[in-house]
């Protein structure tokens, strides 16, 4: 089945937004398979937004990505990388739909509150760089037939 990375922020932690992102993703039918607050080095940040290394913000993410504990998350279910980047809504707050998580809490592109792979290959790379092996558990949910 289908996983991806999710990342509550530092802002989204400091704000009380852990509870209502996580019950957001469970309401949806999504399954967790890991979870875990954590600060972040600096190292484990680079690594993480790689792909911005050349941009401007590269500077201003990191530090912002290592300012506080972070919530990091696994979640498995059919097409769940695409569906939770519609949850989230787009990358810049002024421009997400209500109803998505930046559309609803945030304003600001620095602080958009969550994180999630954008690709097959984001979400392999990053839940293998977040976590071990060991800490993703495979479980059976009884509802997941009425889920489909
Ligand atoms: P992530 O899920 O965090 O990767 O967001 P995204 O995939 O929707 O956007 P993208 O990967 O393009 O950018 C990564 C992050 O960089 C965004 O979530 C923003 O927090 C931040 N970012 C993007 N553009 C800007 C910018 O112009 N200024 C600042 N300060 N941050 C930016
Ligand atoms: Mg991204």
């Amino acid at each position: 089945m289908e996983k991806t990375f999710v990342m509550v922020k530092p802002d989204g932690v400091q704000r009380g937004l852990i509870g209502e992102i996580v019950s957001r993703f469970e309401k949806k039918g999504y399954q967790l398979v890991a979870a875990k607050l954590m600060s972040v080095s600096r190292e484990l940040a680079e690594k993480h937004y790689a792909e911005h290394k050349e941009k401007p913000f590269f500077g201003e993410l990191v530090d912002f990505i290592t300012s506080g504990p972070v919530f990091a998350m696994v979640w498995q279910g059919q097409n769940v990388i695409a569906g939770a980047r519609q949850m989230m809504g787009k990358t810049n707050p002024a421009d997400a739909a209500p109803g998505t998580i930046r559309g609803d809490f945030g304003i600001s592109v620095g602080m958009n509150i969550i994180h999630g792979s954008d690709s097959p290959e984001s979400a392999e790379r990053e839940i293998n760089l977040w976590f071990g092996e060991q800490e993703l558990i495979t479980y059976d949910k009884t509802i997941n037939k009425w889920i489909g």
